[in-house]
């Protein structure tokens, strides 16, 4: 990794996306990854950081290729390693041997090639008949391109044998899902059928779907799980995803003609779950495309049914969704074949709350009073999740209007749903952002920390001997003194940071000049040591004075020397040398 981000210098990665402009010690760009019309990302070549003082989007170099090629961490590596030409030692991690990988590396170009041979059945006079199949559908030619659709040969081992043409074994196509052995005999796996092939966002082929010409069942036949294939892991036209830049949202749909439709229809950011419900890994992947989700699921009773659970994943994993519902039960490329490409864009998507109350409302009768409240207890329940007060309020107000409760009492009823939520939530949260900051208040603590990372970082005298991680007093800037002293660059230390709010704040801190002196008095490193002393000491005044009150006698007596004892130092500690 050191390797790696010496030779990956961070202008140069960015300037392959980003036209840079030098302007003092830093190059200054459009951001690339919110619209903007004058430069407000940053990159600094001292630090090996970037930062966007529009969108607070910030990090090394790794980060950068992670957000704008949509990659996870070890393909941003691998993808970096390969631009400036450095060959990969095995990873940590990457617990696959060499064997494994070329294995599947042979699969993948097995399904590649297959592909292809689908590719070309399509326009073969015998297989006329899938060809019209799709035409009659509504999806041209051009589309059919753009997803690589094929059609099965007209002989049932059609494929297999033109595999084996190309070195392929017959092991290697039935593991590939390929080819099915039986009775020592081997065939295709697809036959009569339009194929869907599934292409992930690095562009290999990982398997195909393939569609009934008629009703034979099943409607979809899909490749199995294979070492390279698992429908829970990806969804449909990943590859598609991976080419847009610059998303507002992601629509994920639940079949491949919906993805077809829409895309045709001139729909950007359109995937597809592979007939499974969502799963959390397919809701990580699609986070990575877009800074939102619209749910768009058949209008159906199940595809209604799985719209809730898929709100249930994305909020569990923070990532904000709305559901883009159609009318009339129809699923998206009904609706789109029956009201015309532009109809799409005059479908607003409701939020999560709308949809669900909507949904709840179906299951009481409200011409009851039973009935409407129940209705009211259910709905409090996801309220009470609800974070703009705003937002809160259109809800309470239209469930006042649905079951004629006053706002007082629906409100207390969402507070003690609240109230209960909150015990199971703290956890998850807590969990989820270990570098949070504590909350206002402290001020002055933040000033001296944030003024002392930056000395460090502007003078190289400034080493372990003078401060130590220790005299930090929040975890957050401790960490990031620490790494700090032990020689990471700010891009490093910013590369190792999950949470992207954590990395954000911290990517605003470590981009700052050091000369800027915020009208603040600490210019010395001493002076930010001696605040941030008399910050610790004050804690632990304030820690004995909430004690003093319970004691009594000797005990008292002992806390209270302890106290001035401290107070004498905090006045010491304020002293200037
Ligand atoms: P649907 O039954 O809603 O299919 O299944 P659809 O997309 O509307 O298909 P058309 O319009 O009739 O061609 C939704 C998705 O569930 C999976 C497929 O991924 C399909 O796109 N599915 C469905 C299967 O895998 N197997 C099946 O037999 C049916
Ligand atoms: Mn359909």
């Amino acid at each position: 990794m050191d390797e790696l981000r010496e030779r990956a210098d961070i202008v140069q990665v960015v300037s392959r996306y980003v036209q840079l402009q030098q302007k003092g010690g830093r190059y200054w760009g459009l951001c690339p990854f919110h619209g903007e019309k004058t430069a407000s990302f940053s990159v600094s070549p001292d630090r090996q950081m970037y930062y966007c003082f529009g969108c607070h989007a910030g990090g090394g170099a790794i980060n950068f290729v992670m957000e704008i090629e949509h990659l996870d961490f070890m393909d941003a590596v691998k993808l970096l390693a390969e631009q400036v030409h450095m060959d990969l030692p095995q990873m940590i991690g990457d617990r696959e041997d060499g064997a494994t990988r070329s294995q599947k590396e042979r699969l993948c170009d097995a399904n590649r090639e297959c592909a292809r041979f689908y590719h070309r059945q399509l326009w073969r006079q015998e297989n006329a008949h899938v060809l019209s199949y799709l035409h009659e559908r509504g999806v041209s030619d051009s589309t059919i391109r753009i997803f690589g659709l094929g059609s099965t040969p007209s002989q049932s081992d059609g494929a297999t044998r033109a595999m084996r043409e190309l070195g392929f074994t017959d092991d290697e196509l039935v593991r590939a899902g390929i080819s099915v052995r039986r009775d020592n005999r081997v065939y295709d796996m697809f036959r009569q059928r339009a194929i869907f092939p599934i292409i992930d966002a690095r562009g290999r082929v990982l398997g195909f779907g393939g569609r009934a010409l008629g009703d034979a069942k099943p409607k979809y036949l899909n490749t199995g799980d294979t070492p390279v294939f698992n429908k829970r892991l990806g969804v449909f036209a990943a590859n598609l995803l991976a080419k847009q830049r610059g998303l507002k949202r992601v629509i994920l749909t639940e079949g491949y003609m919906d993805v077809i439709a829409l895309t045709q229809a001139g729909v950007p950011g359109v995937c597809a779950t592979l007939g499974t419900a969502l799963t959390i890994e397919q809701a990580r992947l699609l986070k990575r495309y877009a800074p939102e989700i619209w749910v768009s699921y058949d209008g159906d009773a199940a595809g209604q049914h799985a719209i809730l659970r898929a709100l249930e994943i994305f909020e569990q994993e923070n990532i904000p969704a709305r559901v883009l519902d159609f009318p009339d039960g129809m699923d998206p490329d009904e609706y789109v074949r029956a009201y015309g490409p532009q109809s799409v864009e005059k479908l607003e998507p409701v939020d999560a709350a709308t949809y669900r109350m909507k949904q709840e409302s179906g299951q009481h009768d409200l011409s009851t009073q039973e009935g409407r409240t129940a209705y009211a207890i259910a709905c409090a329940k996801f309220l009470s999740r609800v974070k703009e007060p705003v937002e809160l309020e259109n809800h309470v107000k239209r469930l006042m209007m649905a079951t004629g409760f006053s706002r007082e009492v629906l409100l207390a009823q969402i507070g003690h749903t609240e109230m209960i939520e909150q015990d199971k939530r703290a956890v998850y949260r807590h969990a989820a952002r270990p570098l949070e900051e504590k909350a206002s208040g402290e001020d002055k603590e933040t000033a001296a920390a944030e003024r002392l990372l930056l000395l460090m970082l502007a003078e190289q005298r400034v080493d372990a001997g003078t401060v130590k991680a220790e005299d930090f007093l929040t975890p957050f800037y401790r960490e990031l003194a620490q790494k700090l002293l032990s020689g990471m660059t700010p891009g490093a230390i910013l590369e190792q940071m999950d949470d992207e709010d954590a990395r954000s704040r911290a990517a605003a801190v470590l981009q700052r000049e050091s000369g800027v002196t915020d009208g603040l008095e600490l210019r010395t490193v001493s002076d930010c040591l001696r605040a941030l002393q008399r910050r610790r000491i004050g804690e632990q005044i304030a820690a004995l004075q909430q004690q003093v009150s319970q004691l009594s006698g000797e005990d008292k007596r002992n806390v209270l020397l302890k106290i001035q004892e401290l107070t004498k130092e905090r006045q010491t500690a304020g002293r200037k040398d």
